[in-house]
């Protein structure tokens, strides 16, 4: 457990938490919906409410019950219904599904196992024991743990998708994020990421995915990194701007997709008059000028990029800006350091149900003086999901292995609706350029010119 804060809760601790509060999340996203509404496909892009439900306690089955805690097999027929790979998520809702009460009460039963399996692991005193000592490798630094609480924290951000998506009255609430602090429009519009090798990925985090690993050095020229994720008002710019008219600003299969899909503004906002507003969790309020943008696809973000006279940051140009200590020479977890986030660093864990002004968590600044590279909006990359040099899957095949390759865009930095236990500085999310529903914004970067560089 080398890679954890001093100060941090034992292993043991850290997975019950964990997993105590990634349930919270579920019921929390599903208690607030009638049967019908949870059954009920509010997008061809998303699943019912009711299989992600039980889709989250078939994976706790499968890789924690059974597979690391080699306990015996709870539901095996409910493998194949919740096989992500086995049935787009159009076609869910015409599954025989689980109810929602089936569903609940499956995700109790799995859940009761799985906290013996983490009692069994804690007995050896500290903490869940490597393989050595004959306990599966799932289980060495509590892993299985962490991926089980991350995955359904992962789920419970898809969930909150299909709570944007779904039409009908609000049922989320949440309070406002606070104001952005004082200097906020007093920030230099862009910070210099000195040129140099630094540490890309993780070797030491014991809850880092597959595909963070390994720890790899990568050389970077310097670059000029936008200190805040680009603002509605900026992309406003770009719409009053004739930027979704203009072929100039969109590669080639951009543009096509611009057409075909008739995108002319950031999904969920419409003209009424003059204004600009926006539906968010089924209230329509104005478009906040000062938030980040919200709800861009790949294709718009490269386009704004272009029509600024700049380009996206590829994702190691990202991860140097956040994690990389110019003092130390070392790459640390977050911006800030290595210490687990709090209010004060980020907007994490639908804590609010929308970013936070730009300029806002100053506590949370990375070295380079960029602010809020963690939470509030995921941030599209340049760069496609690619395997680290030496990448092994684990557990499976399918977390990442089978999304490489050019299809897929690399985005940084979790949103408001991430949950700390699935963000990190060397945390990787990816998604076809085309997608608009995640929580997804971004910034600018540009290379510097010789002799601005230090
Ligand atoms: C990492 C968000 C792309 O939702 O497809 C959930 C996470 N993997 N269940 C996804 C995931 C398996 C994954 N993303
Ligand atoms: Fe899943």
């Amino acid at each position: 457990m080398n890679a954890r804060p001093a100060d941090s809760l034992t292993p043991t601790r850290d997975a019950a938490a964990a997993l105590a509060s990634s349930r919270q999340r579920t019921l929390a996203l599903t208690d607030c919906l009638d049967d019908a509404e949870l059954l009920a496909q509010h997008s061809p892009l998303m699943s019912p409410l009711v299989w992600d439900l039980a889709h989250v306690g078939n994976q706790e089955e499968i890789w924690l019950v059974r597979e690391a805690g080699r306990l015996p097999a709870l539901r095996p027929d409910l493998d194949r219904l919740y096989d992500a790979f086995r049935h787009p998520r159009a076609d869910r809702n015409a599954l025989p599904l689980l109810p929602p009460d089936g569903a609940r009460r499956y995700l109790r039963q799995v859940r009761e196992r799985a906290l013996e399996v983490l009692d069994a692991a804690a007995f050896d005193g500290d903490g869940p024991s490597p393989a050595s000592h004959g306990h599966h490798p799932l289980l060495a630094g509590g892993f299985v743990f962490g991926m089980v609480a991350q995955h359904e924290q992962q789920h419970a951000e898809t969930m909150l998708a299909t709570h944007q998506l779904r039409s009908g009255p609000a049922v989320l609430a949440a309070p406002a994020p606070p104001a952005a602090p004082a200097d906020a429009t007093a920030l230099a519009r862009e910070v210099l990421v000195p040129g140099g090798p630094f540490t890309m990925g993780t070797d030491t985090d014991p809850w880092a995915l597959d595909n963070e690993r390994p720890a790899h050095t990568v050389d970077l020229a310097p670059f000029w990194l936008d200190t805040v994720p680009v603002r509605n008002a900026d992309y406003q710019e770009f719409v009053t701007d004739g930027g979704y008219a203009d072929p100039r600003w969109w590669t080639p299969q951009g543009w096509a997709h611009r057409q075909r899909a008739g995108l002319a503004a950031p999904l969920f906002w419409h003209r009424d008059g003059g204004v600009w507003l926006r539906r968010r969790f089924g209230r329509t309020e104005p478009v906040p000028p000062l938030e980040p943008v919200l709800h861009v696809c790949w294709y718009e973000a490269d386009a704004y990029a272009r029509w600024a006279g700049r380009r996206l940051p590829t994702e190691a140009e990202w991860e140097k800006a956040a994690r990389h200590d110019p003092a130390t020479g070392r790459s640390r977890r977050h911006p800030w350091g290595d210490a687990d986030p709090t209010p004060e660093h980020a907007n994490l864990g639908q804590r609010h149900l929308q970013p936070a002004p730009v300029g806002s968590y100053p506590a949370g600044a990375a070295p380079c003086g960029a602010r809020q590279l963690i939470g509030d909006v995921w941030e599209w990359t340049a760069s496609d999901f690619l395997p680290y040099p030496g990448f092994t899957a684990f557990p499976y095949q399918e977390y990442s292995d089978v999304f490489f390759g050019p299809a897929y865009k690399v985005l940084r930095g979790g949103a408001f609706g991430v949950a700390p236990v699935a963000c990190r500085g060397t945390f990787r999310n990816w998604d076809h350029p085309i997608r608009r529903q995640i929580f997804s914004g971004f910034r600018t970067a540009r290379d510097a010119a010789p002799g601005e560089a230090l």
